[in-house]
């Protein structure tokens, strides 16, 4: 009963503050799935494992994807929602770049991925 009312004093919570409330609630795992397929990206062209780069490049590309959906729903962050946008675009480059061989750009794709984080970071967390 106290979770149930925790949960609903949660979602009230969320609802006043505009942000889609069940999104609110996968903004975490979305970031910890994003810092995992960062590293594993950045990991995998370092060896050269194209196969393995694409498949992790591609979940980063969704990953933003959902972002994108997040910030353009909540309206406020129009910085967040381009930011998402770019970084969508920067990993939705790496697959093509690969079909080239060309492991150095798209190792260059990934490392601006990653610092592009921080971008985000510094101004909108935690979220708000
Ligand atoms: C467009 C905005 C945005 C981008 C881009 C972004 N983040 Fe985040 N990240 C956030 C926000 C907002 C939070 C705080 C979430 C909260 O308050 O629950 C966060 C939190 C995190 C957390 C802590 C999650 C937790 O709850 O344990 C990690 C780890 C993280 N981000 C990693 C990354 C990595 C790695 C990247 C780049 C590959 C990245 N983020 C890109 C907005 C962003």
């Amino acid at each position: 009963m106290n979770a149930i009312r925790t949960g609903l004093a949660l979602l009230a919570c969320c609802a006043a503050l505009g942000a889609p409330a069940a999104s609110f609630f996968e903004f975490g795992v979305w970031m910890r799935a994003l810092d995992q397929h960062s590293v594993e990206v950045q990991r995998s062209l370092g060896r050269r494992d194209a196969e393995a780069a694409r498949g992790h490049a591609r979940r980063i590309e969704q990953l933003y994807a959902q972002l994108e959906v997040f910030y353009a729903q909540d309206g406020r962050t129009p910085d967040a929602l381009e930011i998402s946008r770019d970084g969508k675009a920067l990993a939705a480059g790496i697959g093509p770049l690969l079909d080239r061989q060309d492991f150095q750009a798209a190792t260059d794709a990934a490392v601006r991925l990653a610092r592009a984080c921080n971008d985000c970071h510094d101004n909108h967390k935690p979220l708000r």
